[in-house]
């Protein structure tokens, strides 16, 4: 990502006010029954708001004005394969951290964002304030796989879970001990 891009933009913890714009962004990423719902947002919102981050572009002359254009979101659950319990429940002791979404507004991709997302909050981020946490996983469609290797995750396998007609596969990474 460049000098420029980085300067400009920030990433923090989500506030109330902007599950909204987390859900148009939802709409425009995924087909029409792959999308998280309102509802799964504000799950994830109150399940985890120490780990659902935003990335936003500021604006130095009004913060209210910032344009959110990225997230990552989730829940905690038990050990294993993520399940679609696991989509819908959340155990504050989970030892999974299940991403719901990663995801960036389409007028931001390819400069580096969710690589740069992803790493913050798997670096920095869940090891301090969900330090039980042993990995992070999360389902992604076949033509993702590379992308999440190159950030560090590892293929589990074909997901149980389904979103949409296609087969989804879930991706693993192992959280480093601090
Ligand atoms: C997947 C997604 C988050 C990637 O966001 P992004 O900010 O464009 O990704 P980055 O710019 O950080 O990509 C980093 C690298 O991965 C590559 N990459 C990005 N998407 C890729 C894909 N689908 N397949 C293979 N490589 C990909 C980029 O080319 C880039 O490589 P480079 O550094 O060598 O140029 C974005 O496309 C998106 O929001 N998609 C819709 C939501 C979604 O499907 N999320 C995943 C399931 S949870």
């Amino acid at each position: 990502m460049s000098l420029a891009l980085k300067k400009s933009i920030i990433m923090r913890l989500i506030f109330d006010y902007e599950l909204d714009k987390v859900a148009a962004i939802e709409k425009k990423s995924y087909p029409i029954n792959e999308a998280l719902s309102m509802e799964t947002i504000a799950h994830c919102e109150k399940s985890a708001p120490e780990v659902f981050l935003a990335a936003m572009k500021i604006n130095d002359s009004n913060p209210e004005h910032n344009t959110l254009f990225g997230y990552i979101c989730g829940s905690l659950c038990a050990a294993g394969s993520l399940t679609e319990e696991s989509m819908h429940t959340h155990q504050p002791n989970g030892e999974v951290y299940c991403i719901h979404s990663v995801c960036v507004d389409e007028k931001y991709r390819g400069k580096g964002i969710a690589e740069w997302m992803l790493q913050v909050h798997g670096g920095e981020w869940l090891p301090f304030l969900q330090p039980q946490v042993k990995s992070r996983n999360l389902i992604c469609k076949q033509e993702q796989i590379s992308f999440f290797q190159s950030a560090g995750f590892e293929l589990v396998g074909a997901s149980e879970i389904k979103r949409g007609a296609r087969q989804w596969y879930e991706m693993r990474q192992e959280m480093r001990r601090r």
